[in-house]
């Protein structure tokens, strides 16, 4: 699978996104080992910080299916500047990034993107 197929996926899932406060809609596709993609967006909740993200989404449905080796995510959502992962999906992505090489796709409204190791996004995890 391209950079640009996960991108898509990413995009398509972000039409499912469950945004009434933020209207901010967030898709993610995370590719797992063996090539598997599970996808995910932003589900809200009128207590805010009840909201779950789109790569939380994502991850969540790959560990409770049983995949929990991850390769890439894609993150797309209709913006100016390039969705990275907030911190928290940052850490909750570094759980299962035990090598170090889970790579992120960060892209934007017009369909450039950029790519980073979760690593290098965030470095020294919390972890014990
Ligand atoms: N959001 C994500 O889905 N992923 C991120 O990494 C950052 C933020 C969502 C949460 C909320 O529904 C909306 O974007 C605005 O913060």
């Amino acid at each position: 699978m391209t950079d640009k197929q996960l991108l898509t996926m990413a995009r398509e899932a972000s039409s499912k996104a469950y945004v009434p406060y933020s209207k901010f809609a967030v898709g993610a596709a995370l590719e797992c080992k063996g090539g598997k993609v599970f996808t995910g967006c932003n589900v809200e909740n009128a207590a805010l910080g009840s909201t779950i993200c789109a790569e939380r989404t994502a991850c969540v449905k790959a560990v409770s299916e049983g995949f929990s080796e991850f390769l890439r995510i894609a993150i797309y959502a209709e913006s100016e500047g390039y969705c990275l992962p907030c911190g928290a999906c940052r850490q909750f992505l570094a759980e299962f990034d035990k090598n170090g090489d889970i790579e992120v796709l960060a892209s934007r409204a017009d369909g450039r993107y950029v790519s980073y190791r979760l690593r290098e996004l965030l470095p020294h995890t919390f972890d014990f």
